[in-house]
């Protein structure tokens, strides 16, 4: 144990987590030249297309430090506030934090959030200024925030370039030096934490996990204590650049379990693994289940494909325990699914694996909050379909999800996020100034008004620099109706939305414009109207085409037309048909784009 280091590295989004760990993997030899590319560790062609980490990893490294070999467990996070569940089993799983910052952009909102994240977990914070080579860098002022966020000396502040390999020696060096060997009793009951599992679709379901006290043997038989399900220790190892298998995993160290784990939802983040026999009399504590925030219908362009959706659907979620779905009806759509998602990010990352892994076409209807709805009868619904939105006579009120937001920002921007937050219904709660122009404001906030447009809003009035990161607080009354949307006098379910009344009339309008901009035109007119209840509160009309599109291949000329036809269909492609109307799929997001 005592030559064991567990560490992870915490920043905000994009300030190279993952680079810089490639080049600890070289340094330390983990990968040969030859096998190294970049960002190793987002082994998704996701992760690697968008440059996010989507999934926590986990890499053991040796590393030798005057004279002594040391076992360096390194556990890659990611920085996206969609996926902080994960960031916070990680760093529960280590003794250490490298915390990374920008050189040329200086704390941001998740270097924050992170950083009490490792400090509420009594991590030994090792501060690494980051991207020095960038010819933006201000290495000054930025070590001038980190000394006053952290309280540390300046000269603990390691300088580092991921991309240039510079730093990584001293990185290492601290982490040996600094960074606590793990304690525990290898003697004891054991409590093994589990961070993360993956999807292996030959042998089941890898749980990745680190050994808090107590030694687990190959062939041992073992309990989850969150789920009572029982196994037997089938494989254990530790993860290299490949598993590799051992017969035991000491107290402190991490590795993985293999034990025919077919089903996701066996393997909590989180949860504790005993033994059967001599088991630990508690879990380690702090397990909270993920819970979605996020919901929407995701249906098949083509009715007949509900069947392939749904074993898509099962097989994605194998691979992402985050993702919940049940079946739902749509009188628009037919047949689909009703998804809770982290957040957005993670419904646009689910939308856009089912279609590439899976070769759906799927389409995907407004997003929306979790609400609770009082009924004149007392009882509780939880709605998140607009749909399932009981007629408001028997709403006695509603409550809807709210958040603690944390933004910082350049002290230049504050007036315009103050009134971007006031129009989003927020309460300004604090407002600190980190150093003379960097500030910090916490707001409460409806979460429906996060979830759609604000962050890019936020982005765009602070032409980038601020940073938002939230948490869920709990749930408050509010004053919200259901704003229909009728298409030639027909209620689409699947167009509708909650809103909050005050903004009802002014979005039931906007909507209606966007809808006729989005709706193609077609042979005949289509009337777009918006109705609360029984009320029409906007109305627009998207034109009628005035010719047929074939009339304009005169004569018999075939294959132009044919072409012609060709180039429709895949125009076609994400578009549903509901009545006589085809709605495209930008159409089912009109309400993300109003401004
Ligand atoms: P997430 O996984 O999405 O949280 O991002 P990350 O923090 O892992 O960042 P990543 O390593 O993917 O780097 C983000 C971007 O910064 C990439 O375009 C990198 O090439 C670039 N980058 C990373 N480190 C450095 C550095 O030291 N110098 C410069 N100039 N660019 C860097």
């Amino acid at each position: 144990m005592k030559h064991i280091r567990n560490f992870c590295i915490i920043a905000h989004i994009d300030h190279g987590k993952s680079t810089l760990a490639d080049r600890l993997l070289e340094f330390t030899k983990t990968v040969g030249a030859r096998d190294m590319q970049a960002q190793l560790l987002d082994d998704m062609d996701l992760e690697r297309e968008r440059g996010i980490t989507i999934k926590s990893h986990a890499i053991q490294m040796n590393y030798t430090y005057q004279g002594e070999t040391y076992t360096l467990n390194l556990i890659d996070t990611p920085g996206h506030v969609d996926f902080s569940y994960e960031v916070s089993r990680s760093i529960a799983a280590c003794e250490g934090a490298l915390l990374l910052v920008d050189a040329s952009q200086g704390i941001e909102a998740q270097t924050i959030s992170n950083l009490y994240l490792a400090m509420n977990n009594d991590l030994v914070i090792i501060p690494v200024l980051n991207k020095i080579d960038l010819p933006g860098a201000m290495p000054e002022e930025v070590k001038d925030e980190m000394v006053d966020l952290l309280g540390c000396e300046r000269d603990e502040i390691i300088p580092a370039s991921g991309k240039e390999g510079i730093g990584v020696p001293e990185i290492l060096a601290a982490i040996v030096e600094r960074i606590p060997a793990p304690k525990g009793d290898p003697n004891g009951p054991l409590q093994a934490l589990i961070f993360d599992s993956v999807f292996n679709s030959y042998r089941g379901i890898e749980v990745i996990f680190r050994n808090v006290n107590g030694r687990i043997r190959k062939g041992d038989r073992v309990k989850f204590m969150a789920t009572g399900k029982e196994y037997f220790a089938d494989e254990i190892g530790t993860l290299r650049l490949d598993k590799e298998p051992k017969d035991v995993i000491e107290c402190g160290d991490v590795g993985y379990l293999i034990s025919g784990i077919k089903v996701a939802k066996e393997v909590k983040v989180g949860d504790t693994i005993t033994h059967i026999e001599q088991p630990a009399s508690s879990p380690i504590q702090g397990f909270e289940e993920v819970k979605p925030m996020v919901f929407a219908g995701i249906y098949p362009v083509d009715t007949s494909e509900f069947e392939d959706l749904r074993e898509a659907m099962e097989k994605l979620q194998l691979n992402d325990a985050a993702l919940v779905w049940e079946p739902e009806t749509s009188a628009a759509l037919g047949f689909g699914f009703r998804c809770g998602f982290l957040g957005m990010l993670h419904m646009e990352i689910v939308q856009e694996r089912l279609e590439r892994e899976f070769d759906m076409t799927v389409i995907t209807t407004v997003p929306s909050v979790r609400f609770e709805v009082i009924t004149t009868r007392g009882e509780t619904l939880i709605v998140s379909a607009p749909a399932d939105m009981p007629d408001p006579s028997s709403i006695d009120w509603i409550e809807e999800p709210f958040i603690k937001a944390q933004i910082i920002s350049k002290a230049e921007y504050v007036g315009a996020i103050m009134g971007l937050c006031m129009e989003k219904r927020s309460i300004l709660k604090n407002q600190v100034y980190l150093t003379a122009d960097r500030v910090e404001l916490q707001f409460e906030m409806p979460l429906a008004e996060v979830v759609f447009d604000f962050f890019d809003k936020l982005k765009t009035i602070s032409r980038g620099y601020a940073s938002l990161d939230y948490e869920f607080m709990g749930n408050r009354e509010s004053n919200m109706v259901k704003l229909d949307i009728m298409l030639n006098g027909d209620r689409v379910d699947a167009l509708s939305a909650i809103v909050h009344r005050d903004k009802a009339y002014e979005w039931g309008k906007k909507l209606c414009e966007k809808l006729r901009e989005l709706l193609p035109r077609q042979q005949f007119e289509i009337a777009i109207q918006a109705a609360i209840g029984q009320k029409i509160i906007a109305r627009e009309t998207v034109k009628a085409l005035r010719k047929d599109v074939l009339a304009k291949c005169y004569g018999g000329d075939i294959s132009r037309k044919r072409k012609l036809l060709e180039k429709q269909k895949k125009g076609k492609k994400r578009m549903r048909q509901v009545g006589n109307v085809e709605i495209p799929q930008e159409a089912f997001m009109a309400v993300l784009k109003i401004n």
